[in-house]
C-alpha cells in the first residue's frame, strides 16, 4: 500500500520536466503518479523511467482541464503533494493562440488547486518560470525582483498561477504552494534514456542545436549579436534538467517535512551563471568534437539581451545547488539526440 504522505501526483510527468522529475523523485523514496494528456508528450516517456529506476509509475491519461476525470484521480490515489507541469510552453504560438493558453494552463491549474484544497491534500508545487521577471532592471535576478508586465500570453499564464497560488494559501487553511521559477532548462538524463521531444521545428535554443548537429535542420541562425554583452549575444542562465529535477524533490522534502516558513513560497532554480548563446554553441562543438554550422540572423523579436539568477535562497533555505557541469550537460544533450535518431 502506498503511503499518502510519500506519493506525488505529477500532472504532466511525462513531459521534458515531468519525467526528469519523476526519475528523481522515485530515486529518493517517493511513489509516483503521473497523469498526462499525451498532447505534447510520448507515452514511451515511462519506459524510460521505468528503465533507469527500476520502477514503473502508476500512469492516467487524464486532461487536467477536465474536472470529472481529475476528480476520479483524487479518489483513487491517496496522495499529499502534487508538482503541477502539465501546461502548453510555446511563447510564439501563445501570441497567436491566447485563448489556447489562458484556458489550458489556467484551468487546468485551477482544477488542480480546487481539488487538492476539496481533499484536504496539503501541498501543491506549481512549475514557474524566470519569464515572470521580463526584462528586469538590474542582473542577477532575486524572488523579490519585480516582475515585469508579461510579455507573452504564456508569460501572463505563469503570472497568474503564481498569484492564484497565492491567494488560495493565503485563503484556505492546510493549503501550501511553492513555485519554481526555471530558467533555461536544457539537456537531458545521462542514461540517454530520456530527453526533450519536440514537435515540429524546435524554438528553443539547445534542441535546434542538436538537431542542426544531426543533420535535421541545416543552420543555426544565432539571433543577433549586437545585445551590450560581453560577445554581444543574450546571456541565459541554462539549467542542466537533471539538477532541475532534484529541486522539486528538495522542494516536496521542504513541503512533506514541514519545513515551509510561509503558507507560499517562490524560488529561482538556475546555475546563478550567465552563459552567451555563443559560448554554448562553441562548448556544444568542443565537448562533442564536432562543428555545428550557424549564422548570425538578426534579433528575435521579444528576446531579453540578458537574465540569470540569483540562487543564494535555493541553496540556503531549500539546500539545493546545480552540480552538473555545462560540459556534462552539453554532452548528455547530444547523447539523447543520438539515441533519438537511432
Ligand atoms: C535562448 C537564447 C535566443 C534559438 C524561452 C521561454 C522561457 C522558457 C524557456 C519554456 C535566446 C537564442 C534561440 C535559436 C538562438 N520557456 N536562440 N537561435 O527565449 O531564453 O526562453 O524558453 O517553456 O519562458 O521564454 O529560450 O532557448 O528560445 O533562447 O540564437 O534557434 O538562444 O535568441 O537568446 P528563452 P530559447
Amino acid at each position: 500500500m502506498a503511503n499518502q504522505h510519500k506519493t506525488v501526483l505529477v500532472s504532466g510527468g511525462t513531459g521534458y520536466i515531468g519525467s526528469h522529475t519523476a526519475v528523481e523523485l522515485i530515486n529518493a523514496g517517493y511513489d509516483v503518479v503521473i497523469i498526462d494528456n499525451l498532447v505534447n508528450s510520448e507515452i514511451y516517456s515511462l519506459d524510460g523511467i521505468e528503465k533507469i529506476t527500476g520502477k514503473r509509475p502508476a500512469f492516467e491519461k487524464v486532461d487536467t482541464c477536465d474536472m470529472g476525470a481529475l476528480r476520479r484521480v483524487f479518489e483513487k490515489y491517496a496522495f499529499d503533494s502534487v508538482i503541477h507541469f502539465a501546461a502548453h510552453k510555446a511563447v510564439g504560438e501563445s501570441m497567436d493562440e491566447p485563448l489556447k493558453y489562458y484556458s489550458n494552463n489556467l484551468v487546468s491549474f485551477m482544477n488542480t488547486v480546487e481539488l487538492m484544497k476539496e481533499f484536504g491534500r496539503p501541498n501543491v508545487l506549481f512549475s514557474s518560470s524566470a519569464t515572470v521577471y521580463g526584462n528586469a532592471d538590474t542582473q542577477p535576478v532575486t524572488e523579490q525582483t519585480p516582475r515585469k508586465p508579461a510579455e507573452s500570453p504564456y508569460g501572463n499564464t505563469k503570472q497568474i498561477a503564481e498569484d492564484i497560488l497565492r491567494d488560495c494559501t493565503r485563503a484556505y487553511r492546510g493549503l501550501h504552494g511553492i513555485a519554481l521559477r526555471y530558467f533555461n532548462p536544457i539537456g537531458a538524463h545521462p542514461s540517454a534514456l530520456i530527453g526533450e521531444l519536440p514537435r515540429g521545428v524546435p524554438n528553443n535554443l539547445v534542441p535546434y542545436i542538436t538537431q542542426t548537429a544531426a543533420g535535421i535542420r541545416k543552420e543555426l541562425s544565432i539571433f543577433g549579436d549586437d545585445y551590450d554583452t560581453p560577445d554581444g549575444t543574450c546571456l541565459r542562465d541554462f539549467i542542466d534538467i537533471v539538477d532541475l529535477a532534484k529541486a522539486h524533490v528538495a522542494t516536496i522534502d521542504r513541503m512533506t517535512q514541514g519545513k515551509m516558513e510561509q503558507d507560499y513560497e517562490i524560488f529561482n532554480v538556475g546555475t546563478g551563471r550567465p552563459v552567451s548563446v555563443l559560448e554554448l554553441v562553441k562548448g556544444f562543438e568542443r565537448v562533442n568534437n564536432l562543428k555545428l554550422p550557424y549564422r548570425i540572423t538578426g534579433r528575435r523579436q521579444g528576446d531579453i539581451p540578458a537574465v540569470w539568477a540569483d540562487t543564494t535562497r535555493a541553496n540556503e533555505v531549500l539546500g539545493w545547488k546545480a552540480e552538473r557541469s555545462l560540459d556534462d550537460t552539453l554532452r548528455a544533450a547530444w547523447a539523447w539526440q543520438q539515441h533519438l535518431g537511432k
